[in-house]
């Protein structure tokens, strides 16, 4: 978007970002008076002409987009000033290759535009959509926190009441602070043997949403955070029969489960189970870069042009290409892997057995739980030695000194280990645990 010079006043300035489909040629140059004046931030998709020309042939639309951009034999005046690599600072480029910095590229007219998408991110995020099982598919570059952000501000006005988990992630608390929405906060149910919290019920909303009814007071929304960190599940579609009659919308804050629609084991995902806005951290269990992430909306309690102007508020105005195109090459690397995920699940499902093994050690699952929560998520292990008198980061400190294991998350009682596609077992062990 800086390329547009948005809010300038002085007519002397050009650019080539809008309009992208009438440039003529590669090198014109045209007057760029529209985003002079008005941010694009009030432009709707559905009035966007469909631009066929811009969407590029192959399975990862905007990948092959940078590819062919990255290619071009051209003299480069655009930002950033390492000018496509020719000037890439030596350290990082011996670290992570010149190839990261050729295709670290800005909004080139050919490589669309993340607040107006009409051609290739368009086209990407369609595809996400389809494979997420979504009415639409937005592309992140700021985590899932500013869709979190994003989804509380397109669905609280301030003084409305957002239901939410007394544990939510910080995201939802800056999200309070954006909206003006105040909280309505619901007790998850918590184990202190293990220190670890679980889902909330639709019970537990229930009676909030009652409490709040019964005081007169709006709820903007309802935000559950399914799954937590360690992998337990909420009763999502029991939240949403609650909330839909009353017209009340669902999020889902799904950082930890954006691999849940690619294998039969796994839970279902919130958009499955009728949820209205689900944020995953595409970059957490699947295989895109740090920071990237995807906001997928299903049904029509939420207005759209909303939500795209609230995340145009809360991300950068130069969106990172290699954050966006990572996205869509983890889409299409889950969508031409049908059995991606059997390998992974039978590591953890042999890694889970082989730890009840050892006496003092227990693994976390729902009978931890007195609440019927509904699934844990099997790729998640979270183990407590305390029956060895170990809490978490000793036996954190232990397995990295010992053998080198370096885990995700460590509690007062447990230690957590994430499995996902990029897991591998020892040859050693591949004939013992016959994978
Ligand atoms: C439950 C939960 N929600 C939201 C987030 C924010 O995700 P991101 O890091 O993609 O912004 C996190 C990050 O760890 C998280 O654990």
């Amino acid at each position: 978007m800086a390329r547009c010079l948005a809010g300038r006043s002085s007519p002397a300035v050009f650019s080539r970002c809008t309009p992208h489909l009438e440039s003529p040629s590669r090198h014109a140059v045209v007057p760029c008076a529209a985003s002079l004046s008005t941010p694009r931030i009030s432009e709707t998709e559905a009035s966007a002409p469909e631009s066929s020309a811009l969407v590029q042939g192959g399975t990862a639309p905007l990948v092959c987009a940078l590819k062919s951009t990255a290619s071009q034999d051209v003299s480069c005046f655009h930002f950033p000033g390492h000018s496509r690599g020719k000037a890439a600072p030596p350290s990082l480029s011996e670290l992570i290759g010149l190839g990261a910095f050729s295709h670290d590229l800005p909004e080139l007219p050919e490589l669309d535009d993340l607040f107006s998408p009409k051609g290739v991110i368009l086209d990407a995020q369609r595809r996400a959509a389809e494979l997420f099982g979504s009415s639409k598919t937005w592309f992140l570059v700021n985590g899932t926190t500013c869709g979190i952000q994003a989804s509380v501000m397109a669905t609280c006005s301030p003084g409305d009441y957002l239901i939410v988990p007394r544990n939510c992630h910080i995201s939802v608390i800056s999200a309070l602070v954006l909206s003006g929405a105040v909280p309505k906060y619901i007790i998850p149910e918590y184990n202190s043997g293990w220190d670890i919290a679980g889902g909330v019920t639709p019970l537990q909303v229930d009676e909030a949403v009652k409490e709040l009814e019964e005081d007169g007071k709006r709820v903007g929304a309802v935000l559950v955070t399914s799954p937590t960190y360690h992998g337990v599940c909420s009763n999502v579609q029991g939240i949403v029969s609650v909330c839909h009659p009353r017209g009340i919308p669902v999020i889902v804050d799904e950082a930890h489960g954006a691999h849940f629609r690619f294998h039969d084991s796994l839970p279902s995902t919130a958009v499955e189970q009728g949820a209205d806005l689900a944020v995953q951290s595409t970059h957490k269990v699947l295989c895109s870069l740090t920071q990237s992430s995807m906001l997928h909306m299903a049904g029509d309690l939420v207005d759209v042009d909303k939500i795209s102007q609230c995340l145009q508020l809360l991300q950068s105005s130069s969106p990172s290409y290699l954050l966006l195109s990572s996205l869509d090459a983890a889409r299409d690397q889950l969508s031409k892997n049908a059995n991606i995920f059997d390998e992974p699940l039978a590591i953890a499902s042999e890694t889970r057995g082989q730890l009840m093994k050892i006496p003092g050690i227990s693994v976390l699952d729902l009978p931890c739980f007195a609440s019927d929560f509904p699934a844990i998520d099997p790729l998640r292990i979270t183990l407590s030695a305390s029956d060895l008198q170990l809490a978490g980061h000793e036996a954190d400190d232990l397995l990295f000194e010992d053998h080198k294991i370096v885990s995700e998350l460590v509690g007062t009682q447990a230690v957590t280990f994430a499995v996902s596609l990029g897991t591998r077992v020892r040859k050693t062990l591949r004939s013992l645990w016959n994978l």
